[in-house]
Formats: structure tokens, C-alpha cells, sequence
């Protein structure tokens, strides 16, 4: 019988369900944008019931569109943006706040806090993260403090808490299952990930009940069932999308690395069982957990890649659709005078710096749209030579290739120009939807329709991009990219 695993992907733009057939090829797509709120400067919200709506509307599309029998499903996976915090009441199971986005700075208040009470080194050895408003916990902090009675029904154990995955699977079963994995609670800020438990001391330190809190289960386990009709579709496999492209890209040993061009730019670095500590500006994080253990990743998180190209599109209006900007950009190859520095959500690895802000330098009087859409892509391919310098050095090794995958990565001007940036081969895959592959398989694996060695069987590699650019002017590129960023950080202090 024809049999189909499908993958939930509920990215921070859009809502995506991916269908694959038995083969592990793709076989259908059905995708949504959704609004993004920004209630004031560095704020940004969703509306949970829109992700929910948008995903579930995704989910049947993609179902009706192929003409999939519910009953031949033999499962979903679900991967997520990571981080971003719903809190919902229990009885009602409404959202009490917009959810607040991973890129969402108004928690630096919060943070600043913490630091000062000595705390950064023991969440670092503790959740493997630096204190941020990225992760979770001061997100929740901030919704329980500001949202009025919030406090009082968390401590009667009336509110759950969850990232998307959790908000995602309350409501697909009905509200009968309260959980996540632990590569999504590895991104809270609350979550040990030695001793695999939620830490007792961040959760005081931050006021937060932990009756609020999902239960944390391996990323491939019993997630419970979505009801379609009266057809019981089982949900096996949860991985925040980082760590999902990680598996999807076949990165199953120590060293082994992808980067994916989404909204933001995450690259991941397999360290199997160990957990690497950096010192350059990267976080440790839990990749998945699978087979009776939990592997790590090392990771440097860009908070603006994709999104860049969103903002010439819906902002400054200068592309009608993101994929023109690589044949505007290509009107201006050569001039390499103007930088864009993307920093409209602070900065993550390796500066850290919740207060650094965009601009764009360089410009003199013959600077136009073509000019600034290249440098808008070049600033992807810098911020990646920031995170693969400080990965090569915390691993201590150099990577011969890196493998590519998201949306962004398409885009030929900017992976040569990524190629020649890194002086490294980048080699993109066929399927460059590597974070639904990630899901689809966690969730095959675990009803036995495939096994974690069929993924590498079915990777095939599209292109590959050598770099060609001189030393001299690669170096002065960058120089040139570092002095930018000096001049954006502290900027919203
Ligand atoms: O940590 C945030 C990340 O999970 C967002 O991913 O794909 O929406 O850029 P994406």
C-alpha cells in the first residue's frame, strides 16, 4: 500500500506541510505566510491562533490537493520555529498574549537582570546558551509579569507554556498532550541539558511555576494523535527546525556541519554525545534524541539572513518577489563599496548584542537599488564567515565543504559569493528543504517506514560552489564587513 509521512514545518514566516512519498522524495507542498506584528521598535509577535490556523489549513491542503487517503498517513513529524513562547490557559485553551518571537528584544531588561546576579556562567554550563532575549524563559517571564491575572492563574497550574511544537500538538490532540522534544526545550533557557531536566534554580530566578511546563521527550516518540475525520493520524517525530535540518542534511557524526538560510542563518555543528563548550561566541544545544540517547550541536545563530531579503521586498519595496534580487544583485557584481549590516533584532553569535542595530555604509552619489540588494546578500554570506570562523576554531578543525540548505540558498550569486567569502566548497542538495526531511524522518524512523541510513541514500547533491576569489580582495571584503559591524553594536543601548 502507498504509504505518506508528513511534515509540519512552522517557520517564523510561513506555515508549511511537506508530503513525502515512501522513497523519501517530496511529492507535494503546500505553504502560507502569515502577518508578522511589530508593536513597537524591536518587538515582534505572532498570533498563535494564525501559526495554528495557518498550519492546519496547510496540513489539509496538502492532503486534498494529492488526493493522500488520511488512512495511508503513516505519520507527521513536526518542526518549528524554535524558541518563539505561547502561554495558553488550560480550560479554555486560548492564548492569553500574542506569542512572542525568538527575534523579539523587549526582554534585554530582563537579561541585564540576571547577569547582574552573576548568573551567565551557570547558564552557560547549565542550558548551554548565553543569557539572551532569544530563548525563551524571559519571554515567559515578561508575559506572566505584564499580562493581567497571568501570574495568579500560573500559580493555580492554569497555564501551559510551550514553543510552537507544544502549541502545535496541544491543539492537534486535542489538549490532551502537553509536550515537546529536547532539542525544542534545549532552547528555553531553562532546561538542563546534562542532566536532561528542567532547572529548578533558572525557573526560580526568573519567578516562573513549572507547572507551566511541557513534558520533554525524545524528538522520534509518541506525540500523540491529530484526528482527521475519523482517520488517527499518529505525530512521531518533534524537532525545533535547526536541529531538524541538522538530521535532514544527514549529519549524523561528530564534525560533520550544515548551514540553513531561513529567516535567520543557523549553522549547526554535530558533536555527538559530547557537550562542547564555545569560546567564541556559540551555544550548545541538544541536536535530537533518538535511539535511547541524546546527541549535541554545537551552534551559531544569525538572527537575520532571509529576513533581510523580506525587508527589500515588504519594506523598501525595491523586489517584487525574494528570488529577483539575485538578478539585480548579479547588475552590480563587481562594485563592492556598500555593506548592509542586518542587525534589525540586536545580534547573535558570535557578538552577542542585543542592542546593535542595522545600517548600511559606504554609499556615495551613484549607489542604487541593485548595489544595495548585493550588499543585502553579501551580509548572509559574511555573517556565515563569522560563525564558521569561530566553529573552526572552538572544534578545531577546518571544514572541507559546508553543506547549504533553506530557502536563501537557491540563490547562485550568493552561494558563489559564500564560496568565495569562506575560501570553501559549498555544496547545496538536491532537496534544499532539508529541515521537513529532518522531520519527515524523525517521525518515519519511529514507525519503522525508514531507517536514518535511507536519508544518506537519499541525499543526492545539486550543485557545488568552489571559491574563485583572490585572497587580497576576499580579505579586504571582510575587513571591511568587521568595521561595519563595530559601528552598529551598542546602537539602541
Ligand atoms: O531559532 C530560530 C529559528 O528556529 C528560526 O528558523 O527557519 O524560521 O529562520 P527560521
Amino acid at each position: 500500500m502507498e504509504k505518506f509521512i508528513i511534515a509540519l514545518d512552522q517557520g517564523t514566516t510561513s506555515s508549511r506541510a511537506v508530503l513525502f512519498n515512501k522513497e523519501g522524495q517530496i511529492v507535494g507542498v503546500a505553504q502560507q505566510e502569515f502577518r508578522q506584528i511589530f508593536p513597537k521598535p524591536g518587538w515582534v509577535e505572532h498570533d498563535p491562533m494564525e501559526i495554528l490556523n495557518s498550519q492546519l489549513a496547510m496540513l489539509s491542503k496538502v492532503i486534498d490537493d494529492h488526493h493522500v487517503t488520511p488512512k495511508n498517513i503513516a505519520a507527521i513529524g513536526i518542526t518549528n520555529q524554535r524558541e518563539t513562547t505561547v502561554v495558553w490557559n488550560r480550560k479554555t485553551g486560548r492564548p492569553i498574549f500574542n506569542a512572542i518571537v525568538w527575534q523579539d528584544k523587549r526582554t534585554a531588561p530582563i537579561c541585564e537582570a540576571l547577569k547582574s546576579q552573576g548568573l551567565e556562567e551557570y547558564v552557560r554550563d547549565t542550558t548551554g546558551l548565553v543569557i539572551d532575549s532569544y530563548f525563551s524563559a524571559t519571554k515567559i517571564k515578561w508575559i506572566l509579569d505584564n499580562v493581567e491575572g497571568a501570574r495568579a492563574l500560573a500559580t493555580k497550574g492554569e497555564l501551559a507554556f510551550g514553543t510552537v511544537d507544544s502549541w502545535l500538538i496541544w491543539n492537534m490532540t486535542g489538549g490532551t498532550v502537553h509536550a515537546t522534544d529536547y532539542s525544542n526545550a534545549s532552547r528555553t533557557m531553562l532546561y538542563d541539558i546534562r542532566r536532561l531536566a528542567w532547572n529548578k534554580k533558572l525557573l526560580q530566578a526568573l519567578d516562573i511555576p513549572g507547572s507551566v511546563l511541557p513534558e520533554v521527550k525524545p524528538s522520534a516518540s509518541d506525540f500523540g494523535i491529530w484526528k482527521h475525520g475519523d482517520v488517527e493520524i499518529p505525530i512521531r517525530g518533534v524537532a525545533g527546525d535547526q536541529q531538524a535540518a541538522l538530521f535532514g542534511q544527514a549529519c549524523f557524526t561528530p564534525g560533520m556541519a550544515k548551514n540553513t538560510y531561513g529567516t535567520g542563518c543557523f549553522m549547526l555543528l554535530n558533536t555527538g554525545t559530547n557537550i562542547q563548550q564555545s569560546k567564541n561566541g556559540l551555544i550548545t544545544t541538544i541536536a535530537w534524541g533518538l535511539d535511547g540517547k541524546v546527541e549535541y550541536a554545537l551552534e551559531g545563530s544569525v538572527f537575520i539572513a532571509g529576513a533581510a531579503i523580506q525587508w527589500l521586498r515588504d519594506s523598501l519595496h525595491i523586489i517584487d518577489q525574494s528570488k529577483d534580487s539575485e538578478y539585480f544583485a548579479a547588475k552590480a557584481l563587481g562594485v563592492d563599496d556598500v555593506y548592509v549590516v542586518p542587525a534589525f533584532a540586536g545580534l547573535g553569535a558570535p557578538y552577542w548584542d542585543m542592542y546593535a542595530r542595522g545600517a548600511i555604509f559606504g554609499l556615495t552619489r551613484d549607489t542604487g537599488k541593485d548595489h544595495l540588494i548585493k550588499a543585502t546578500l553579501e551580509s548572509l554570506a559574511y555573517q556565515t564567515k563569522d560563525i564558521l570562523m569561530a566553529m573552526e576554531e572552538d572544534a578545531g578543525i577546518k571544514l572541507s565543504s559546508l553543506k547549504v540548505d533553506g530557502g536563501a540558498s537557491a540563490n547562485n550569486i550568493l552561494m558563489q559569493f559564500q564560496a568565495d567569502i569562506l575560501a570553501t566548497e559549498v555544496e547545496r542538495p538536491e532537496v534544499i528543504e532539508s529541515t521537513a526531511v529532518g522531520a519527515a524522518y524523525l517521525a518515519g524512523i519511529h514507525v519503522g517506514l525508514w531507517k536514518k541510513e535511507d536519508i544518506v541514500n537519499h541525499r543526492k547533491v545539486q550543485k557545488v560552489f568552489n571559491p574563485a576569489m583572490e585572497a587580497a580582495r576576499r580579505d579586504k571584503l571582510y575587513r571591511g564587513w568587521k568595521k561595519a559591524v563595530e559601528r552598529c553594536k551598542g546602537w539602541a543601548e
